[in-house]
């Protein structure tokens, strides 16, 4: 049996009340219903609370038993801890998408060197923990993790000094994983977001002007949306991307391979004026 094809599906997703983990949530909700199987999702939060039960509530009213678990990943008993209590509670797991994940600005020069142990132990050694413990569960159904990465994991940016190393790693990381464990059928990709409109970038879009600027560069003309993402990680968990592994897929609207077309005076481009 297959992920994709299974009757019954069991997702974890990590960063699940997040601006875009709730956008795979629903997205992988909706793919289950179209494909005629019924869905089991754990959302897994950083602490318990109302917004994690205010997100359970809604998966349910969507169409899915939902469970709500809660830990630092940073912390590496956590990681293991989280995938034990969602096989306990939802059975073995079809996909696990590790979304979780945070930026932590800072530039090389003077960067301290917790925060750089902090934005790699986010989001690329957690990943690696989660992938680690859920590998017998996945191996069981023929599953599938995918991780949410960057466009910093393809592209640098000052300021981004710790975190495009570590999307940069997470995405080798997926290649790697996919090496070791496709003779267990299991497969592994990772998904690089563009700008994505998300509460946690919400400030930048409010200033009508950063909002256009922003849209400018991107060749779709649109800024990303949550479900735009959730839709790709919908699919790479599906019978559709059955023969799909090691591949990072770039949903950015276009904008990262659009640098060249930013240089004056090449052909097709006005001449600069002076
Ligand atoms: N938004 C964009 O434009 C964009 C672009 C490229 C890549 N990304 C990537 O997309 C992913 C989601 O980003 P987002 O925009 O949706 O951000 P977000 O709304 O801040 O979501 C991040 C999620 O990660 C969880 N998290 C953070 N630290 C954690 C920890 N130590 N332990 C457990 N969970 C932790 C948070 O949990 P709580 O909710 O419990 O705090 C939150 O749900 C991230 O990996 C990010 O790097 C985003």
């Amino acid at each position: 049996m297959t992920t994709s094809t299974a009757s019954k599906r069991h997702a974890l997703v990590t960063g699940a009340p997040g601006g875009i983990g709730r956008g795979i949530c629903f997205a992988l909700i909706e793919q289950a219903q179209r494909d005629g199987a019924a869905i089991h999702i754990t959302a897994a939060a950083s602490r318990p609370g109302e917004r994690l039960d205010r997100l359970v509530d809604e998966l349910r009213s969507a169409g899915a038993t939902a469970t709500g678990v809660a830990g630092d990943l940073t912390d590496p008993s956590s990681c293991a801890d989280i995938v034990g209590q969602a096989i306990d509670r939802g059975g073995d797991l079809s996909a696990l998408v590790c979304n979780a994940g945070a930026s932590g600005p800072g530039r090389l020069a003077d960067l301290p060197a917790a925060q750089w142990d902090r934005t790699f132990n986010l989001n690329v050694r957690a990943v690696w923990l989660l992938a680690q413990s859920a590998r017998p569960s996945l191996a069981r159904t023929g599953g599938s993790i995918t991780a949410i990465a960057s466009m910093s994991a393809h592209l640098p940016h000052p300021g981004y000094g710790a975190y495009a190393p570590a999307k940069a790693a997470l995405v080798m990381l997926c290649r790697q994983l996919a090496q070791e464990w496709a003779h267990e059928g299991i497969r592994v990709n990772s998904v690089s977001p563009g700008m994505i409109r998300t509460p946690l970038t919400e400030a930048a879009y409010e200033d009508e002007e950063t909002h256009r600027g922003r849209r400018a560069l991107v060749p779709l003309g649109r800024i990303g949306t949550v479900a735009d993402i959730g839709a790709t990680v919908a699919f790479l968990a599906s019978a559709g991307a059955s023969y799909i592994t090691g591949q990072s897929i770039m949903v950015d609207g276009g904008i990262s391979d659009h640098m060249l077309s930013l240089i004056p005076g090449r052909p097709g481009k006005p001449a600069i004026a002076d």
